[in-house]
């Protein structure tokens, strides 16, 4: 899709409608000012009702009728869905969970991600939709599959374990290698032939850790795989036309995003924050900032929100008025050059009749229509804000092998990666600072600041990474728990934490998790829990001192110069007052300014190319740099005026 404006449209699936009314949608599209729509994402049993036969006349006769109308098509290749059909010639294609249940059809999204089978009838019908429509003047862009590993991330069955073998075998080459690899000499693990290498199945206790998150690196290759057999056809064919798939902006490891991204010709996002959630806006924000940067900061799409209530997460509260459009400029202010939704006209029957789309059940003469509306107006109006870069000078660092190794067994404290990225997100946001989301390995020499919550699991050349950006100068805020294991989930042994010891000037002894809201206070006169190292400085200076607990009087933040840079450290959980205080102290010194100085809270301040975004999350009016904003209001102001 040509990034000539912000695009604004929806999930369009006609298939569900007597051809009376794609004019109707026609005419309403234009009034709401729809400039794309994602076309067909479930239509494979509509284009083949029958093995082979395909009836491809429906879809001839909406390309036309979108085309004629200027509204490009983002053309899915149909196929996050096969027909019932399918799983009856082809049973070993649905997958099977971890306790052997093979899956059956009836929902989405019921096949075997490493299925052959699978994988070449969802090519097979790629290549007729590129040779069908591949110079149709109204596709824009492809949209293979559908959020991919949204409800089957894995799959268990022989096939699959076939494949982690092969993966396996790709990865170590041998099985000493592998054993090594496993530390499989705990609990007798060891394996002396490829065919007892398994899936980590449902087990009498817990299972091996390394083998766990090995099966998740293969899972998420196995989807990729899915998605590249598809793209390969489509690039032969239609060489020009750019190919994306949607990812999904939630707090769920479904697959690592960071190895995706560079397949993607846009980086495509679905999103659905909780009107509920007093927070949605931060973690949106955060999803935001996280696409843009897998993009390598290229705009990216917002493939899919809702215009108002989602209907997976009962209750379903509508977005009350002005909601919609504060949220869709966000996506714009972070760097979207899209804004779509899920869906075009509200479904008569299914699953998802309850979710909010842009026509509702009632029609067009209601609020969400007129809402959209007028989005779709205000958005025209932002034309010369497509394609221009969102500047960040903090880097946070998220890294999916660690989120996968957190959410593990027997660990000494439950660490939630999702709480804790939130917990060093949100002081940044406050402090209207901009953040890309990246990789422990990436480079980082753009970046003031480098934040990383708790890096648990950590490559060598992660920790050389970090190492490095403070040794030339960068800062660096880091918390508990960090650097302790590497890729094979294996202990860096010599003490704690193995791959940041002379990087932060100290060693942690012993792990004190606080448990059960116990909290320990600090000499800063904060309070912290959750977790307390015990830190022996070894050349840091502290910062702040437990006051009680079970480690009165040690250290519980420290900071070390290292290099041109310094290091500071988190060995607990602080309040959100410390963190914030801390946050501040650490972008002060690394020399960071916000986006804007001043701001009331609660709003939300963004520099996109010419633009600053001001963004009023508050249900009360603002004066924000000299700009009156109502409750949920938004400015779009040109610098320099
Ligand atoms: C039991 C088992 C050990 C070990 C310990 C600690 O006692 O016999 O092998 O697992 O628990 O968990
Ligand atoms: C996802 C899917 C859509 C729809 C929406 C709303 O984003 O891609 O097909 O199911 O969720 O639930």
């Amino acid at each position: 899709m040509k990034h000539d404006r912000i695009h604004f449209g929806a999930d369009y699936n006609p298939e569900q409608w007597p051809r009376e009314v794609w004019p109707e949608d026609i005419r309403l599209m234009r009034e709401a000012g729809v400039t794309a729509v994602t076309l067909g994402i479930f239509s494979w049993a509509s284009v083949e009702p029958e093995p082979g036969r395909h009836d491809f006349s429906w879809l001839d006769e909406v390309m036309d009728l979108l085309g004629e109308a200027g509204i490009a098509v983002s053309l899915a290749t149909g196929t996050a869905s096969p027909p019932t059909w399918f799983s009856r010639l082809h049973p070993e294609t649905l997958p099977v969970n971890r306790d052997g249940v093979r899956l059956s059809p009836g929902s989405r999204q019921h096949y075997c991600p490493s299925s052959p089978v699978y994988r070449e009838a969802a090519a097979g019908l790629a290549a007729l939709f590129a040779k069908r429509y591949g110079t149709h003047p109204a596709l824009a862009l492809w949209h293979v599959g559908n959020e991919y590993g949204c409800h089957v991330r894995e799959c268990y069955c022989e096939v699959s374990t076939e494949d982690f073998r092969a993966w396996l075998r790709a990865r170590y080459g041998d099985l000493d290698t592998l054993n090594d690899a496993w530390s499989t000499t705990f609990w007798s693990q060891r394996v002396s032939d490829w065919a007892d290498v398994l899936p980590p199945r449902t087990a009498p206790t817990f299972r091996n850790p390394a083998q766990e998150l090995d099966f998740r690196r293969f899972s998420s290759d196995a989807l990729l795989a899915c998605y590249r057999a598809e793209r390969e056809v489509l690039r032969e064919l239609t060489p020009g036309v750019p190919i994306t798939t949607n990812l999904m902006g939630m707090w769920e490891a479904v697959a690592d995003y960071p190895s995706w991204a560079p397949e993607l010709d846009v980086v495509a996002l679905d999103l659905y924050p909780e009107p509920k959630d007093p927070a949605a806006h931060v973690d949106a924000a955060f999803f935001h900032d996280q696409m843009r940067s897998l993009g390598g900061g290229r705009p990216h799409l917002m493939m899919e929100t809702a215009t108002s209530a989602i209907s997976y997460r009962p209750p379903n509260r509508p977005k009350r008025a002005g909601l919609n459009r504060l949220w869709s400029h966000q996506a714009v202010a972070r760097g979207a050059d899209g804004v779509m939704y899920f869906q075009w006209r509200a479904s008569a029957g299914g699953a998802e009749k309850f979710h909010s789309a842009v026509v509702s059940h009632g029609g067009s003469d209601n609020r969400i229509f007129r809402e959209t509306a007028a989005l779709g107006a205000e958005l025209a109006g932002l034309r010369d804000v497509a394609g221009t870069r969102v500047p960040a000078e903090v880097a946070l660092v998220f890294d999916y092998a660690n989120w996968w190794s957190l959410e593990l067994d027997a660990r000494p404290a439950e660490l939630r990666i999702p709480e804790r990225v939130r917990a060093h997100y949100l002081p940044l946001w406050r402090e209207n600072v901009t953040v890309d989301v990246v990789t422990p390995e990436a480079d980082l020499s753009g970046y003031r600041l480098v934040v990383v919550p708790n890096l648990y699991l950590c490559t060598d050349e992660a920790a050389a990474n970090l190492r490095r950006h403070v040794e030339g100068g960068g800062h660096l805020l880091m918390s508990f728990f960090s650097g302790i294991a590497d890729a094979c989930d294996r202990i860096r042994l010599g003490g704690y934490p193995g791959a940041f010891r002379d990087l932060l000037g100290l060693r942690v002894e012993e792990f004190w998790p606080l448990s059960g809201g116990e909290t320990a206070r600090l000499d800063t006169g904060r309070q912290a829990d959750l977790w307390a190292d015990h830190i022996v400085p070894e050349g840091a200076e502290v910062l702040a001192r437990y006051v009680d607990g079970p480690l009165a009087g040690e250290p519980a933040v420290t900071r070390h110069a290292f290099g041109a840079g310094t290091a500071t450290y988190l060995g607990t959980r602080p309040d959100e007052r410390a963190m914030r205080e801390l946050v501040r102290d650490t972008l002060r010194r690394a020399g960071v300014r916000p986006v804007a100085f001043g701001l009331p809270e609660g709003v939300e301040a963004v520099r996109r190319g010419d633009r600053l975004f001001l963004l009023n999350h508050n249900d009360h009016p603002v004066l924000a740099a000299g700009t009156e904003l109502a409750p949920l209001g938004v400015a779009v102001l040109k610098e320099g005026r």
